[in-house]
């Protein structure tokens, strides 16, 4: 058995935010996302000015609104419902984890369902529940998804497995893959012998946190594994999966760093101009 191919996310993302630029620079009006982060959590700053700089690299105004740690939860929200009445801004993102005093959903509700580029307002979860073609999908799975159907064009009958169950990618990555028939297992850090679901995967997504968790005899013989995870270990980034290892097992594989990040920032962009094509009444 030949090496894995490794499926490059950056290049990928190259392509598909070339593709916006050309959208973006036929308007005369430019994409707007707003971008709320609270406190000084060393990685949020680095992914909301990665996300910045990626905006303004192809022609969208992107404005990060940087709040002090111990902001309040009603002057957070004072903030959304601003920016929400603003129809200069077309996207807003609120970085997570916000600190501990602040309620996640209580400010994730608030963000106008037509302007939550992020897709984590309970609405658009909904919605993306109910295989609505007007959900705002979450931005690491759809980039997930899109890198899949590189390969796999039809994913119907495939059996997937999730690892790892969070509002930001387990669950909407299992959703997508359930609304492209795929038959879907998640399985999390309560599930029994996680090895033995995931040795029948046709797709492994690892989305646990856990550095190098998923080894070589955790997936089958031409497997897809997706590697969701950015764990720092003594100042190098690694993944969740045991990338030198599965690379011998499975058929294709995402690499970190390279693969799923700049994928991600990718479908930000594309999900805040879509926002900005359904505000404007213009066609997507
Ligand atoms: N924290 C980790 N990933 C994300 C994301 O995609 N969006 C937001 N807002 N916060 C995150």
């Amino acid at each position: 058995m030949s090496e894995a191919q490794i499926i490059d996310g950056k290049s990928l993302a190259f392509k598909l935010k070339a593709e916006i630029a050309e959208k973006v620079s036929a308007h005369s009006l430019k994409p707007n996302l707003a971008v709320v982060l609270v406190g000084n959590d060393e990685a949020s700053l680095i992914y909301d000015r990665n996300k910045q700089k990626a905006a303004q690299a192809i022609g969208m105004d992107c404005l990060i609104y940087h709040l002090e740690e111990s902001v309040s939860e009603r002057e957070l929200l004072e903030l959304v419902s601003q920016l929400n009445n603003d129809d200069r801004v077309n996207g807003i993102l609120v970085q997570l984890p916000l600190p501990a005093h602040l309620n996640p959903l209580h400010v994730l509700t608030q963000i106008s369902p037509e302007k939550d580029v992020d897709g984590f307002n309970p609405y658009n979860v909904g919605l993306l529940q109910a295989n609505s073609p007007q959900a705002f999908v979450p931005a690491t799975p759809k980039g997930i998804l899109y890198m899949l159907k590189q390969i796999y064009p039809d994913l119907s009958g495939k059996n997937a497995v999730v690892i790892g169950r969070s509002n930001i990618v387990g669950k909407p990555m299992a959703a997508l893959l359930l609304n492209q028939n795929c038959t879907v297992t998640v399985v999390h850090s309560k599930t029994k012998k996680i090895e033995d679901i995931t040795r029948q995967a046709d797709i492994v997504i690892a989305a646990c946190g856990k550095p190098n968790i998923v080894k070589a005899d955790w997936v089958k013989e031409g497997a897809f594994v997706v590697d969701v995870g950015i764990n720092r270990i003594g100042g190098k980034i690694c993944g969740d999966v045991d990338f030198d290892a599965v690379r011998q097992k499975a058929a294709y594989i995402t690499p970190v760093p390279g693969g799923v990040g700049p994928m991600t920032i990718a479908m930000l962009l594309a999900n805040t101009y879509e926002a900005f094509i359904r505000q404007n009444h213009l066609k997507f």
